[in-house]
């Protein structure tokens, strides 16, 4: 079972993830970090920023990035990695990899794969959701098992990030992501989601069937997932009010030891 938090604010829901990722990499210096992009980690990553932590041995792993765009590009995903976690946190560049950054797209899931693996694999992952149930580049349709790829842009994951490009046309079709096998081998998954639009894809996630059709149900499958919505993301689950519940009854340990 997922642990469920609903929170009232993006913010709130901020500090919960980066205190996850304080107490990580407070147990190992050199912790393994998964990173995502958009708007979702933002509030995450300023709120770690505001901790203060010297995260220069953090080791970091892109979800995913497009297929296409030229370096130096303001929205291939390494620029943005660069800009909002790596330059604001004080993360090591050089320990910090993306999808494809060592060479062509050909290969590139095999060595992304090797290289997660020789790091001894991520510790935390942070996740967004997209409206399709992506979970990473992971559109309806991937395999549960998949692992690193080029994939496919959905017209819906494309009309979504059309807001970071002069118009759709510039929007890549193509990317290389982490596969949901990759996602799923990570030692604690952390997902955030916020705003009505994404209420549908967060309930079917949760509650609904584990199902390609829903890349995102596979956290079902985690042993150790810990989910953050603010109450609009959390509008259609079934089980609300029994997460709420959960989350202000959190078992104490001190107490029953
Ligand atoms: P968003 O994207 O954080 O920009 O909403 C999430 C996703 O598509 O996975």
């Amino acid at each position: 079972m997922a642990e469920v938090v609903i929170v009232p604010s993006a913010a709130e829901a901020g500090e919960i993830a980066a205190d996850a990722i304080a107490a990580q990499v407070s147990s190992r210096a050199d912790s393994v970090l998964g990173l995502a992009t958009g708007s979702t980690p933002l509030t995450t990553w300023k709120a770690l920023a505001a901790l203060s932590l010297d995260l220069s041995r953090v080791r970091g792993f892109a979800l995913d990035e497009y297929v296409g765009l030229p370096a130096g590009h303001p929205e291939n995903y390494r620029s943005v990695i660069t800009r909002e976690v790596v330059e604001p946190l004080g993360l090591t560049p050089s320990l910090v990899r993306v999808p494809g950054d060592d060479g062509p797209a050909q290969g590139a899931g095999e060595r992304y794969e090797d290289a997660i693996v020789a790091a001894g694999g991520v510790d935390l992952q942070i996740l967004g959701i997209g409206r399709t149930g992506h979970i990473g580049f992971n559109e309806p349709g991937s395999s549960l098992a998949s692992l690193t790829r080029v994939k496919t842009l959905t017209q819906q994951t494309r009309i979504d990030n059309a807001r970071f490009f002069p118009s759709l046309e510039d929007v890549p079709t193509h990317c290389i992501t982490q596969g949901l096998g990759t996602i799923l081998r990570a030692r604690h998954l952390v997902l955030l989601a916020f705003g009505s639009a994404k209420a549908a894809a967060v309930a079917a996630a949760l509650e609904g069937a584990v199902s390609a059709g829903t890349p995102g149900s596979v956290v079902q499958l985690h042993p150790r997932v810990t989910v953050i919505l603010d109450e609009d993301a959390a509008a259609d689950l079934e089980h609300a009010d029994y997460y709420r519940y959960a989350w202000d009854n959190r078992f104490d340990w001190e107490r029953w030891s």
